[in-house]
């Protein structure tokens, strides 16, 4: 019989090769039945019982289950092919399995609302250690329970729609022109490069209130690289984006300890300037972890979801010039000269159906991912205690049957009088790009308005030409493959030389 460390050798010759493989055989046959055997029996074991049934679907391969299947669905089309052939197959809802975990997947509206509305019951959100140990495990995203709702609380409270106006408006549009100013007529850049700096200027802001362009510059470093980490793989070794991640958070938090230091010394609030971080020392008292978790959790959330949502409507439009018209001639028509007021903001209808129609079709949040608590009984239906649950929020907003030629950008159909019900994204089973339920998105007004000032800049500042082709992509989250390249030109410089 040869040794391990023989077969592994590679200075075998064929003639051996050929003999190992013949007697390798009966030993893998074994293996593959023992595989099959150990998967059927982790499967069946949750059928056993005639009253558990799960929603149909397929296991795919052991262990591994559909995950590949997984990965080309997320990845290469949109919305995705396998997701459309489970539904063919099954219907809206479906399982499947992924990491050798059955997962229920679903592109039916009203379950998905079932289990957005049943988050901290039924159901609850599921991340890996890796991922909780840098966003910090004290913040509204990991939390669960009371700890959660306490701090979902504040952070809505922090960014409510009456709060914009007072405390984000005018800030917002500083460092907006501040970002933008920095781009010279005829550059080339990649708008997607461009919008993540304008989030992350944004967010640092926002969050710490610094205004300075140095300091701003020098935290906007710090969270860049935060952020990056969060989609990388967790190595926690030098050189590595996630470790690189880990000591932006430790700089981050301790920048957010020398805020909140200050804001304690005599007459200390004084001298903390605005900002999130500023009015949650106001008025929460939370202890010092729970403040940093907080802030790094909205960096998180906030970030690169504005950013794409920023992105994907300028690629929209590109692809839509009624659209564009529209929307440039409604900017060009508010009345302020300088600085955007309130009663602009509310004077931009078109905008908000061009911001809806961006989250309809671009898909920033693909999809939830949550866990069964208990066995869950849902119609027909039961999902096993420590099942995966999906809810593909973009399957439900682009399906034809809702939609009506659904992958095409189309901001008018928000227009529609009877499509309002539909439209209205805090309750709408049809239409959640911000989620729902206990974790319905803190940030979405500040978001949207975020989104609908930049539009304004960009584009009464700003005429662009596409320099190359670009396309869609959806892993690890949706972008556009070769970042949207395009050549600026100042508005009122194309006009001087077209004189
Ligand atoms: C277009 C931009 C945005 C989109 C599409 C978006 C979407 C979402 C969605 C779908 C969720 C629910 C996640 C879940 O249920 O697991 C969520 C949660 C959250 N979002 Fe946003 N978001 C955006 C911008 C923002 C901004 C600007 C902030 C804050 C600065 C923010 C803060 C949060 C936080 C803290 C949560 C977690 C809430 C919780 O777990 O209780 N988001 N967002």
């Amino acid at each position: 019989m040869l040794t391990t460390s023989t077969r592994s050798s590679s200075t075998f010759c064929c003639r051996e090769m050929s003999y190992e493989a013949g007697q390798e055989w009966p030993m893998m046959t074994c293996l593959v039945l023992l595989l099959i055997f150990i998967a059927k029996f982790i499967y069946g074991k949750k059928k056993k019982n005639g009253r558990c049934r799960m929603p149909p679907g397929r296991r795919g391969w052991p262990l591994v289950g559909d995950s590949f299947n997984w990965y080309n669905a997320v990845s290469s089309s949109h919305p995705p092919r396998f997701v459309e052939q489970q539904i063919k197959r099954f219907g809206t809802i479906f399982s499947c399995s992924l990491f050798g975990k059955w997962a229920v997947v679903s592109a039916d509206p009203i379950f998905n609302r079932f289990v957005m509305q049943n988050e901290g019951k039924l159901f609850q959100s599921s991340y890996p250690k890796s991922f909780r140990d840098l966003v910090g495990k004290n913040g509204v995203i990991t939390l669960q329970g009371h700890h959660h709702r306490r701090l979902h609380a504040i952070s809505s409270n922090l960014m409510r729609f009456d709060k914009l106006r007072f405390h984000f408006l005018n800030d917002i549009q500083l460092i907006m022109i501040q970002t933008l100013n920095n781009l010279q007529h005829n550059q080339v850049i990649l708008l997607q490069d461009v919008c993540r700096k304008v989030a992350i200027n944004q967010m640092a802001n926002q969050l710490l209130g610094v205004s300075s362009e140095c300091e701003i510059n020098e935290m906007a470093q710090l969270f860049s690289d935060f952020v990056d980490g969060c989609l990388s793989l967790p190595i926690n070794f030098p050189g590595f984006t996630y470790h690189t991640a880990m000591k932006a958070r430790e700089k981050i938090i301790s920048k957010i300890k020398k805020t909140i230091d200050k804001h304690r010394q005599p007459a200390g609030s004084a001298q903390v300037s605005n900002g999130v971080l500023g009015r949650l020392l106001e008025e929460e008292s939370l202890p010092d972890e729970t403040i940093s978790d907080f802030i790094i959790n909205l960096l998180f959330a906030g970030n690169e979801t504005t950013a794409k949502t920023m992105l994907f409507a300028v690629f929209f439009l590109n692809q839509c010039p009624r659209a564009l018209n529209q929307l440039l001639e409604e900017q060009q028509g508010l009345t302020s000269n300088e600085m955007l007021t309130w009663q602009d903001y509310k004077a931009m209808p078109f905008t908000q159906c061009v911001i809806d129609e961006t989250l309809r079709i671009g898909g920033i949040a693909i999809w939830l991912m949550r866990e069964a608590k208990e066995d869950v009984t849902y119609q027909d239906y039961v999902i096993p205690k420590g099942c995966f649950v999906v809810p593909f929020l973009s399957a439900v907003h682009l399906d034809e049957n809702l939609y009506h030629d659904a992958l095409t950008f189309n901001p008018w159909r928000w227009m529609d009088p009877e499509i309002q019900e539909k439209r209205s994204w805090r309750n709408s089973p049809f239409y959640s790009p911000f989620g729902g339920g206990a974790r319905f998105c803190p940030g979405a007004e500040l978001a949207r308005l975020q989104i609908a000032l930049f539009l304004h800049y960009f584009l009464i500042k700003y005429r662009w030409s596409q320099l190359k082709e670009d396309r869609m992509s959806f892993f690890p989250s949706a972008r556009l493959v070769n970042g949207f390249q395009i050549r600026l030109m100042r508005r009122h410089e194309h006009m001087k030389s077209s004189d």
